[in-house]
């Protein structure tokens, strides 16, 4: 196993990717670190937002990879993988899990973890990759504007060990990613449909301000969202091009 065999810990940083990307900088990293911190004074989340976690309370984490096996133009798989690895590192704790497009680990509808990869490419190749973790387990009040946020405790009612749930994360984050490195994205992709939030269904969906019904039928190679509207037609969307409607979340 390559992932968490060296975990640097940390008490307090501004970001454990940060921290990951500066490491990466000045020297040489072995494949499968895991930087993990009790606090982080800015976190990252994904669309410039803030993470929240509250110190102590949950796993914040970044691993440091480098998949120069994997094109560029395939780098999706990577968020494929880290988020089945969560699904399944979280599956002997509660039930109703799935991956809400492109990268979000929900509960029922709402959400546990959240992930943020920092790849860096030279040319043809993804040189280096920092995949940040985010995953709520003991904290269960939250006080950012985040519309949905929920943890293991607030669904189990009791804590759960950190370092526990840690051990697991690398050992299913190391069995996906050897999954990609041999070329397994058949698996990969099946895997991921099959816990992709709303797959199948109809909702309503809200892009460049125009609210529309439709159905989610996957991902492209791209890792685009394909989208059936009401005529038949499948549209593709990139990252931020598209969300469910406000209305499509629970009200708190
Ligand atoms: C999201 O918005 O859903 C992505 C959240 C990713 C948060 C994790 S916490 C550990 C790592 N370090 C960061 O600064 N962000 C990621």
């Amino acid at each position: 196993m390559i992932i968490g065999a060296k975990i640097i810990r940390r008490e307090k940083v501004s970001s454990t990717n940060s921290v990951a990307a500066a490491l990466l900088s000045t020297g040489v990293v072995v494949e499968g670190t895991v930087i993990i911190a009790a606090e982080q004074s800015e976190g990252k989340g994904q669309k410039g937002n803030r993470w929240e976690s509250e110190p102590g309370k949950n796993l914040t984490i970044s691993i440091i990879l480098y998949p120069t096996f994997l094109r560029p133009d395939k780098q999706f798989y990577l968020s494929k993988t880290i988020s089945l690895a969560i699904i399944d590192t979280l599956r002997s704790f509660c039930s109703d899990l799935s991956i809400k497009w492109p990268n979000d680990i929900y509960v029922r509808n709402d959400k546990i973890a959240g992930i943020l990869i920092e790849s860096s490419l030279s040319g043809d190749i993804i040189e280096s990759c920092v995949a940040g973790i985010g995953l709520n387990v003991n904290q269960t009040r939250f006080i950012s504007n985040a519309p949905n946020p929920v943890s293991l405790k607030s669904i189990t009612g009791h804590d759960h060990d950190l370092q526990g749930i840690l051990k697991i994360l690398c050992s299913e984050c190391d069995k996906w990613y050897n999954r990609l490195r041999d070329d397994e994205l058949e698996l990969i992709e099946k895997s991921y449909i099959r816990y992709m939030y709303k797959f199948g269904e109809q909702h309503l969906f809200e892009s460049s301000g125009n609210v529309f019904s439709g159905t989610i039928r996957g991902v492209d190679e791209q890792g685009k969202l394909l989208i059936e509207n009401a005529e038949g037609k499948i549209l593709s969307f990139a990252f931020r091009e598209v969300d469910f409607t406000h209305s499509e979340y629970p009200s708190r």
